[in-house]
C-alpha cells in the first residue's frame, strides 16, 4: 500500500533517533482523526524500520498535545458511528497497543500543554521528560466527561491513586515539576534543555543491546500483572529468548568485554556494541533537532556563516573541574566542535543564544578520559551543562 502524504504528523530522523511531532501546532496539536490515522501508520512503519533505533513523540510549536479534539474527534463524530469508531480504533492503536508494546524503546519530550487524551500516549512510552513549565491537565471533568478511552486505566496505574483521584476530580492544571513529584513523568527540566536532555537519554539507550533493552522493557512491564511462579517462569523463558535473533551475543560479548578483555564495568555502562550506530550517525545527531523551533529559525537563516571556536573552559560535566583557559567562541547558533580543540562553529547571526552538543573528543588536557557534554554558548563565552 501507498504510503499516506502526511499533513497532520510529521517525522524527522537523525542519528538513529525518529522524531515524530504531532502537527497541529495552531489548534495546540489536538488529536483529530486524520491525525490518528496517521500517527497509527507512522508508528507501525517506524518500528521496523531499521534506521530508527528510538522514537520521541512531541509536539509542533512547543505544544506536546490539547487531547482529543472535541470538535473533530467528538462533535463532527456524533452522527457518524463509523467514522468514530475507525477514529476511535486508530487512537487506541496507536496511544496504546502500539506504545506499550513497542519493540523499540520510546520517549516523549513533552512542553506547552498535556492535557485529557495525551495521557494515554505519555503513560504508554517508556520515559517521558517535560518542561517544568509544561501544563498537564486531566481536563476532562471540566468539560462533562470522565476521562474515558483508557485515561482512567492507564492514569490509575502510572501514579499512586490518590493523585489519580486528586487531578481526574478536580481537573486542576500543574506544572512539570509535581508531575516528576507523582511520577507520572521521569524528569522535569528547564524548557531549555528539553531537546538536550531528550537526546542525551535516546543516546544512552541506543548504547544498550537492543534485543536485551526489549526483552528487559516487556518483562518490566508483563511481570505486574503475573504472580511469582508464572514471573519466575516467564522471566526464564524470556531470558533464553533473548538469544534467539540477538545480533550482539549480548551474554557472551558482555562477559567477555568484562572477564577476559577487562574493558568496561557492568555497574557503570555497557558493554561495546558492535553494531553501535555509526560515527557519522551520533555526530549528526548532536544537534538541534529539525522540528524543533529553534532549529528550524536557525534553519531559516542562510547563509549560515561558519565562526571559528578556540580553547577550553567551563566545568567538565563528569570531573566536575574548571578548566583553566576560558573558552573563546564567537558567535551564536548550533553546531558541534571538538571540546577544547581549534575547530569550526556553524552558528547562525541574530540569536541571543543557543545550545550545541559536543561530539565525543578527547580533552587536550590531563584528565585522559573521552568526555561527552553540552556546551552553551553565548557572545563572547561558552560553559559547561549538562
Ligand atoms: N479540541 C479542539 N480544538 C482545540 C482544542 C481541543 N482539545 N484545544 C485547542 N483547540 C483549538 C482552539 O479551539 C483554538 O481554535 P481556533 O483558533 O479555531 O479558535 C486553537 O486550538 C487555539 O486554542 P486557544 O484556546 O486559543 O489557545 P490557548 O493557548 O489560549 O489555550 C488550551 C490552549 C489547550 C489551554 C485550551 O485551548 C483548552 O483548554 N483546550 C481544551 C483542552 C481539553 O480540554 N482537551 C481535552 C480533550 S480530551
Amino acid at each position: 500500500m501507498a504510503a499516506r502524504k502526511l499533513e497532520c504528523v510529521k517525522v524527522e530522523k537523525k542519528g538513529g533517533i525518529a522524531w515524530v511531532w504531532l502537527n497541529r501546532p495552531e489548534k495546540r496539536n489536538a488529536m483529530s482523526p486524520q491525525l490518528h490515522f496517521e500517527m497509527d501508520e507512522t508508528l507501525r512503519d517506524l518500528e521496523t524500520d531499521p534506521e530508527t533505533r528510538v522514537v520521541v513523540i512531541a509536539g509542533a510549536g512547543g505544544y506536546f498535545s490539547a487531547g482529543q479534539d472535541l470538535k473533530e474527534f467528538f462533535r463532527a463524530n456524533e452522527k457518524n458511528p463509523a467514522g468514530r469508531k475507525a477514529a476511535a480504533e486508530a487512537a487506541n492503536r496507536w496511544r496504546w497497543e502500539r506504545l506499550y508494546k513497542y519493540d523499540k524503546p520510546t520517549i516523549a519530550m513533552i512542553e506547552g500543554y498535556c492535557v485529557g487524551g495525551a495521557f494515554m500516549q505519555l503513560c504508554a512510552v517508556d520515559f517521558a521528560i517535560a518542561a517544568e513549565d509544561t501544563v498537564f491537565s486531566l481536563s476532562e471533568v471540566n468539560w462533562g466527561i470522565l476521562p474515558g478511552a483508557l485515561v482512567s486505566k492507564v492514569v490509575s496505574d502510572t501514579i499512586l491513586p490518590r493523585h489519580a483521584l486528586y487531578y481526574a476530580c478536580l481537573g486542576e492544571p500543574f506544572d512539570g515539576r509535581e508531575a516528576e513529584r507523582i511520577g507520572l513523568i521521569n524528569f522535569a527540566v528547564p524548557r531549555k534543555q528539553l531537546v538536550d536532555r531528550t537526546i542525551e537519554l535516546a543516546k544512552k539507550l541506543m548504547a544498550k543491546s537492543p534485543a536485551v533493552l526489549r526483552a528487559t522493557k516487556q518483562a518490566v512491564r508483563n511481570v505486574r500483572t503475573m504472580d511469582f511462579d508464572q514471573s519466575y517462569d516467564y522471566l526464564a523463558a524470556k531470558g533464553q529468548a533473548i538469544k534467539v535473533g540477538d545480533t550482539e551475543d549480548s551474554y557472551n560479548t558482555g562477559l567477555k568485554q568484562f572477564l577476559d578483555e577487562k574493558s568496561y564495568k557492568p555497574t557503570f555502562e555497557p558493554f561495546a556494541l558492535k553494531n553501535a550506530p555509526k560515527k557519522e550517525c551520533r555526530r549528526r545527531s548532536s544537534g538541534l533537532p529539525p522540528g524543533n523551533r529553534s532549529w528550524r529559525k536557525q534553519r531559516a537563516v542562510t547563509p549560515t556563516p561558519t565562526l571559528p571556536l578556540q580553547g577550553g573552559g567551563g566545568i567538565l560535566p563528569r570531573c566536575r573541574r574548571r578548566v583553566p583557559s576560558p573558552l573563546e567562541g564567537e558567535g551564536q547558533g548550533g553546531g558541534c566542535a571538538p571540546s577544547g580543540a581549534k575547530g569550526r562553529f556553524r552558528g547562525a547571526p541574530g540569536q541571543p543564544r543557543a545550545t550545541v552538543r559536543m561530539s565525543t573528543a578527547r580533552t587536550p588536557w590531563p584528565f585522559g578520559r573521552t568526555i561527552i557534554g553540552l556546551i552553551s554558548m553565548s557572545a563572547s563565552q561558552v560553559r559547561w551543562s549538562r
